[in-house]
């Protein structure tokens, strides 16, 4: 830290002799010595290897547990138990707050060739065939009718588009259509009314980008599985095929907030989150290890300078708010309108090491806190250049509609930075992982961050 922090308008947490034995009687039935904790020394504590070293653990976790740390899985468990881990070391009493939700939406868990006919070479779901819709979980195991195919020259077809394409179709049977002509409603509602258990749209194959999995909207309800897949697939069902699929509901998902306290002398509190769940389709390293790295961090360092802050701080990790901002919302229900009031800000971290990074402190929220100018400041003070951003698209959301105060720090997701490329080019992928992030961005945010909290909390 440098000189220009004496601009801020915190400098140094400052506890009451008398205070802080009173605290001590209070939270920890001891007397406690007296900790005069500046910012600088918080600030000096919290450093990119240790913030690195968080990101790193989490990637591992992901790698292990099929490559994500999605809410309901064993990655996010995993990721529960590190941070709990982390924060119990370091003298926490930790709290896990359990809940569910229904993640609705249906998802192709298997296809397999079966038979004697089946090919030797897997089907990969999501690379060769996919769901494109599904009213019920369900289990097909059933040979394939190929309908009204065109599979060479120029490959034009009307594969499923009239009723009479179905005629003498085998009730019980899947029906192997090909892409083109018609909606693929259409296809779906004749192939159903035939009798088909479900239906395979193939691609057309009749131009380059016509060959792959590609995703297709239905706008009527499908009574049975409905299935995009490659020309190349469909081309080998064909020739004659037994398939065996599985469409589940993934239904309730269970999980949990992870919390931890670090008790102040009233009973106001800071609060300080970031969401641990991730994406199912990457590790989550950025979006959000990064937010995790930064919180977890602050909460490590304060603790190792035995910080007794005026006001109380809560570290927060969020689970489900990928799914749609379940944990952070399941938070704000189950406060008390006391508790909620007691609430003197909330501090989201989302998303703060991206690799083309333009560093954001929300401000313009509608239940904005003064605290964000202080961060900005200091961020300043770093010859950091940094904007405003107003959206609700994180945790801080149900915060908002309580009327509790808020800001947080963000540095980019798809959208493009000055640069012109993406915040964060990997955002959602499989390429989230510890090269997708920006060190020294990284560490200046966690810095706003731990900086913001001593400011109020002091
Ligand atoms: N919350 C989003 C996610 O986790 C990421 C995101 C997009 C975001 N835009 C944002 C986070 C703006 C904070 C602010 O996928
Ligand atoms: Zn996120």
């Amino acid at each position: 830290m440098e000189p220009r922090t004496k601009n801020i308008l915190i400098g140094t947490v400052t506890v009451l002799l008398a205070a802080a034995l009173i605290a001590g009687a209070v939270y920890f039935n001891r007397p406690r010595v007296v900790a005069v904790v500046d910012s600088e020394s918080v600030l000096a504590g919290i450093t990119t290897d240790n913030l690195m070293a968080h990101l790193k653990e989490l990637e591992a976790i992901a790698e292990a547990n099929g490559g994500n740390r999605k809410a309901g899985t064993a990655g996010h468990a995993a990721s529960v138990d590190y941070v709990e881990q982390q924060l119990k070391k370091a003298g926490y009493t930790t709290e896990r707050q359990q809940f569910s939700y229904d993640s609705s939406g249906r998802k192709l868990v298997s296809f397999e060739m079966v038979g004697p006919s089946a090919n030797s070479g897997s089907v990969e779901v999501g690379t060769d065939v996919d769901l494109m819709g599904a009213f019920h979980p369900d289990e097909v195991t059933a040979d394939v009718t190929a309908v009204d195919l065109n599979l060479e020259g120029d490959r034009q077809t009307t594969s499923g588009c009239e009723a009479s394409d179905f005629e003498g179709f085998p009730r019980g049977n899947i029906a192997l259509v090909q892409r083109g002509t018609c909606r693929f409603d259409v296809k779906m509602s004749l192939a159903a009314e035939a009798g088909a258990r479900a239906v395979i749209v193939m691609n057309q194959g009749d131009a380059a980008d016509r060959r792959g999995i590609f995703v297709g909207d239905l706008s009527e309800i499908a009574t049975v599985p409905v299935l995009a897949a490659t020309f190349d697939l469909g081309a080998e069902l064909a020739a004659g095929g037994r398939v065996a699929l599985t469409v589940d509901s993934p239904g309730a998902v269970v999980t949990e907030n992870l919390i931890a306290d670090l008790p102040g002398l009233g009973g106001r509190t800071v609060v300080v989150g970031a969401h641990l769940d991730g994406v199912g389709g990457g590790p989550g390293i950025n979006d959000n290890g990064s937010g995790v790295a930064a919180v977890l961090e602050t909460a490590l360092q304060l603790a190792a300078v035995d910080a007794q802050p005026t006001l109380g701080v809560r570290f927060a990790f969020w689970s489900g708010e990928e799914d749609g901002l379940y944990g952070s919302t399941h938070y704000v229900q189950q406060l008390s309108e006391a508790e909620r009031r007691a609430i003197e800000v909330y501090l989201n971290v989302d998303m703060v090491g991206s690799p083309n990074p333009v560093a954001r402190v929300y401000a313009g929220t509608g239940s904005d806190h003064p605290v964000w100018e202080v961060m900005r400041d200091h961020l300043r003070a770093q010859g950091v250049t940094t904007s405003t951003a107003n959206f609700d698209l994180s945790d801080h959301k149900p915060f908002m509609e309580a009327r509790i105060r808020v800001s947080g720090l963000y540095t980019g997701a798809d959208e493009p930075s000055p640069n012109g490329a993406p915040g964060d080019p990997c955002y959602h992928q499989a390429c989230d992982n510890v090269t997708n992030i920006d060190p020294e961005m990284l560490g200046l945010m966690a810095d706003a961050l731990a900086h913001g909290v001593l400011s109020v909390a002091s």
